[in-house]
């Protein structure tokens, strides 16, 4: 792998490749050039080996890539299969929303812990995990050390939960409060997400239009 730093927008085009590779895989193709790579994802071909190059390169002069093996590189470079222990603080429509549909095993995360304030809804199962009172959590941090938190809380709770979290040694938040967290240690990652951002956007290419 290439000693120089990622560009975050290399790093943000992967899980595409990766989604796009697995498609592929399903339908049972073997190979692809950067060429057919590139006109089914909408990028140009040199865009594709850029990438790639970033990361010693995948592909074979005149042969292209073998798609099993470049979605299993591009997979072990977004760690999809160490399985980080993760936490998800809130479970009401959206933090329940997220338990349940997203797979976060293929994903690089290992779902251990759901935690609401609201004790009514202590015991309730979501999936396979029951919620835990929020007065759990430092407990439940010491003895299962999660590293990141998915926060599905009001913006009002974000910032001081988010203190509280680090201080239990979470290092990684992926952040749904409308509240924008920023890392405030180089060791902290932050992803904010806003689906209505990409929603303004969609309403922006049709207004534009
Ligand atoms: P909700 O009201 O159904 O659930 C929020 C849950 O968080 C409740 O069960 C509440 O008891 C719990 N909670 C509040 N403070 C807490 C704390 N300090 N510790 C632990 N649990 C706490 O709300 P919903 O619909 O699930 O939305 C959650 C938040 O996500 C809202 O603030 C909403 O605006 C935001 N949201 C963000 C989206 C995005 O794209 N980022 C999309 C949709 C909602």
């Amino acid at each position: 792998m290439s000693k120089n730093p990622v560009s975050n927008s290399v790093i943000r085009r992967l899980p595409r490749y990766y989604r796009f590779l697995g498609e592929l895989e399903k339908h049972g193709t073997v190979r692809i050039s950067s060429r057919e790579l590139s006109e089914k994802m909408g990028l140009t071909a040199s865009q594709i080996r850029q990438d790639f190059n970033c990361f010693g390169g995948f592909g074979q002069q005149g042969y292209g890539y073998n798609v099993s093996e470049l979605r299993s590189k591009i997979g072990n470079i977004l760690g999809v299969n160490t399985g980080n222990p993760a936490i998800l603080i809130g479970a009401g429509n959206l933090g329940r929303a997220i338990a349940s549909h997203m797979d976060f095993n293929e994903r690089g995360f290992r779902l251990i812990g759901i935690f609401d304030s609201n004790p009514n809804l202590a015991g309730s199962m979501i999936g396979e995990l029951a919620v835990r009172n929020s007065l759990e959590l430092e407990q439940f941090c010491i003895e299962n050390s999660p590293v990141a938190a998915v926060l599905c809380i009001p913006k009002e709770s974000a910032a001081e939960i988010a203190v509280r979290l680090e201080s239990y040694g979470i290092r990684a938040f992926w952040n749904f409060s409308h509240y924008d967290l920023r890392a405030d240690h180089s060791d902290i990652i932050v992803e904010n997400v806003h689906l209505g951002d990409s929603l303004m956007t969609l309403s922006y290419g049709l207004n534009s239009k």
